[in-house]
């Protein structure tokens, strides 16, 4: 059966292209060389996934990403028995599938699972690495490389849903954010295949649309929008065009802000 819930990136392809801000690097190999759950904050768009997808090349472990949403349940996580014509079958779910392959395990907004979903990676966070399977009776020993990583995007207003501390203080912290100036015009520049002048002004251009966050915009460009941005005007669109379609529509359909973004494009490419 297909696996619509995980996604892995090989450890044979190249080089997932990431550009460090600091000492984010050196500082998660340690935590990984010593058996340590990882978090990481950060807004949309900042880097966290490309980040994971790099160290986990890095650190030559497979990558196993679970999309957290509020239907998933401890079963999505640890597994199932599927009913088929000749009996029953075990079939592992994807926590369960690193915690024996010792690969990197990222639930990407951890903080959209339910609190009784979560509970089950709490014994895997302790000293003991432990993964109890209620339904077969086993409990696995994590394999030397398993590492458990989430994500968390601390700036969505919900004030209902956040992770309990007992989650919490089971992770190391890596807090991500926009990158300075010249390190995201290389990045747009890379990734969105625009020249170096195009990527420098979709950068200015946002760091002047996400100064617009005192004045009302809830949701601030992220890298990836420009990046998006980059790309239309890479394939020929024109920049103000390709800015107002990746950049403008998509954070905002209140009039007066989408006028206010509009002319601060405007403004960037004349
Ligand atoms: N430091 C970086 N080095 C290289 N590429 C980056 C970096 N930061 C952002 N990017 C680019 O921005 C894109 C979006 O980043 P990514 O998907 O990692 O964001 P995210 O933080 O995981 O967002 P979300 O919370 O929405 O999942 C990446 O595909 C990559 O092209
Ligand atoms: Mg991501």
């Amino acid at each position: 059966m297909p696996e619509p819930l995980t996604a892995r990136a090989g450890t044979e392809s190249g080089e997932p292209f990431y550009l460090a801000a600091g000492n984010e690097v050196a500082l998660f190999e340690q935590c990984h060389a010593r058996q340590l759950a990882v978090m990481l904050k950060g807004p949309t768009g900042c880097g966290k996934t490309r980040f994971i997808e790099h160290m986990a090349w890095r650190l030559q472990r497979p990558l196993i990403t679970i999309a957290c949403h509020d239907d998933l349940s401890a079963s999505d996580l640890i597994g199932r028995f599927l009913i088929r014509h000749d009996g029953t079958v075990w079939q592992d779910g994807p926590l369960t599938r690193a915690v024996r392959e010792g690969a990197i395990c990222y639930l990407d907004e951890v903080v959209e699972a339910r609190q009784d979903t979560v509970v089950v990676l709490h014994p895997l966070t302790d000293y003991r690495r432990m993964l109890p399977i209620d339904k077969t009776g086993e409990t696995l020993e994590a394999a030397p490389g398993f590492q458990l990583v989430v994500s968390y995007n601390p700036g969505y207003q919900r004030m209902l849903k956040d992770l309990k501390p007992s989650t919490r203080q089971r992770f190391v912290a890596l807090d991500f954010d926009f990158p300075p100036l010249q390190a995201e015009v290389a990045i747009v520049e890379r990734e969105g295949g625009a020249n170096h002048a195009t990527a420098h002004a979709l950068v200015t251009l946002g760091q002047r649309l996400r100064g617009l966050q005192d004045r009302g915009l809830a949701e601030v460009p992220s890298t990836r929008l420009l990046i998006a941005a980059a790309r239309l005007i890479a394939s020929g669109i024109p920049e103000r065009e390709a800015c107002r379609a990746a950049i403008v529509a998509p954070l905002s359909d209140e009039a007066t802000l989408v006028g206010a973004m509009r002319d601060l494009v405007d403004a960037s490419f004349i």
